[in-house]
């Protein structure tokens, strides 16, 4: 047996830092008031419904995830966030238009105790939104030290004893790393130099790890995913985790991608649509937004297929994923693929998914899993990228020598191996020799 790691106890309240006070964020924050309320299930919650084995099979043990690692109960949470409207979590979570009025009604009070912050925003890097509740600073390093403040205030009106924040604003236009990320030296002297190549989420990236604050960023910008960041988060013992919360098509993509591999089903088109007419719809209809979007989907297959190891199955696939903004749907998209595989002789096959998704009903269990997941490794002394997390993903972060692990069986293997090795269990590895000696 390993030895467990130390793991302070989750005493105390727990912030959750949400900037981009939408769809996504209001889903979760209403959500757990009434889960906690009894009045529904955390359907979707892996920390809160998932089970893992420990030992051998016929031990039969397998206790609740939450009751083999210590993490923060859902009664101990406390939420704050930003937005660049100031609509309180009601108003938004009602104009969002997913919980219906019965189910909003229910935790109304609650969430109208939650009004966001004024922002950190600059319409350069969101094309479609305009706002006005945003913060003025001469520079972006002023706007940075703005949030930090905001942070400080927030611990202390909430009593939170720790914080953890996520990333559930829109969508930024596509930027590539440059020499400005390269390094925190370079981040706040271009922080302080207004340089176009740092994004406000990038300002809230930094405001949180200089806070000690664990940041998981569930949209595919940048963001904390910059040599600069990734090596503050570590050396100021933060974990830290993103891109992209994997939810309707990707999650898809990624359940039945690693199926045709382990059977050898060779892949030689995969067409994806989606419609869907919420604001992160209307976000996304401005190309350059969409360009980060489209960056983050494409990159799944890639991986898991391996095209490089397996040339004659999967060297020559025509990937295209395309988002169509269309109003009448709201947050319910529709996610529609046409796969083209082959089979034994290279004879053709078609699959057609046609998933009519609720995508903030799909994102909102992955914002409090990570929230509870980077809370207790923090605990645990965990720093710096969670690659444990790729879980929870489209982009998975990882070293920089590595690849991302895109698979959604490996990711959640890893998962669990990683709770695991955190309380002292040998690690699972499936040989199962011992049972037929
Ligand atoms: N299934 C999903 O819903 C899903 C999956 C993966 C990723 N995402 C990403 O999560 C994010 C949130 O999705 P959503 O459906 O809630 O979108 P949304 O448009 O409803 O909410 C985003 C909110 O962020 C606010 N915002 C924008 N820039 C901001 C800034 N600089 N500071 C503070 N607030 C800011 C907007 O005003 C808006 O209220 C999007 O980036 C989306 O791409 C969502």
């Amino acid at each position: 047996m390993e030895k467990p790691r130390d793991i302070k106890a989750a005493k105390g309240k727990l912030g959750v830092l949400l900037p981009g006070m939408g769809a996504v964020a209001t889903t979760f924050m209403a959500g757990v008031e009434l889960v906690r309320k009894r009045e529904a299930n955390p359907v979707g919650s892996l920390t809160q419904m998932g089970t893992v084995r420990l030992g051998k099979r016929t031990e039969n043990r397998a206790p609740l995830i939450k009751d083999f690692v210590p993490l923060a109960a859902l009664d101990n949470l406390v939420f704050g966030g930003w937005d660049i409207f100031p609509d309180n979590a009601f108003e938004s979570a009602a104009h969002a238009g997913v919980l219906e009025p019965h189910d909003l009604a229910k935790v109304r009070k609650f969430l109208e105790g939650i009004s966001p912050m004024k922002a950190a925003f600059d319409q350069n890097y969101v094309k479609k939104l305009e706002g006005s509740y945003v913060k003025k600073g001469k520079t972006k390093f002023d706007l940075a030290e703005q949030i930090e403040d905001d942070i400080k205030q927030f611990r202390k009106k909430s009593g939170a004893d720790r914080l953890v924040m996520v990333w559930c604003g829109s969508t930024e236009i596509f930027l590539r790393p440059e020499d400005v990320h390269q390094s925190i030296k370079k981040l706040e002297e271009g922080m302080k130099k207004n340089d176009p190549a740092i994004p406000p989420s990038m300002l809230y990236a930094y405001a949180a790890i200089k806070s000690g604050v664990p940041y998981a960023n569930g949209a595919p910008n940048l963001n904390v995913d910059i040599p600069a960041l990734t090596q503050l988060a570590h050396d100021r013992h933060v974990p830290i985790a993103g891109k992209d919360f994997k939810t309707g098509q990707t999650l898809m993509k990624t359940i039945l991608a690693p199926g045709f591999k382990a059977r050898m089903i060779g892949l030689s088109g995969w067409f994806s649509t989606n419609i869907l007419g919420n604001r992160d719809g209307e976000v996304l209809d401005d190309p350059e937004s969409f360009k980060t979007k489209e960056e983050s989907k494409l990159g799944s297959l890639e991986y898991i297929l391996q095209p490089h190891l397996y040339p004659t199955l999967y060297g020559k696939i025509h990937h295209k994923v395309r988002i169509n903004y269309y109003p009448p749907r709201g947050d319910n998209k529709e996610g529609w693929d046409n796969i083209d595989i082959f089979g034994w002789l290279g004879y053709p096959m078609q699959i057609k998914v046609d998933f009519l998704c609720r995508d903030s009903i799909l994102a909102a269990p992955i914002v409090l899993d990570l929230t509870l997941f980077l809370d207790l490794a923090q605990r645990a002394g965990l720093r710096g990228i969670q690659e444990w997390l790729s879980f929870y993903f489209k982009s998975p972060m990882c070293a920089p020598e590595l690849y991302p692990e895109h698979d959604l069986f490996i990711q959640l293997m890893k998962l669990k191996n990683t709770l695991r090795w955190m309380r002292g269990e040998p690690l699972i590895t499936h040989l199962g020799t011992e049972y037929y000696d």
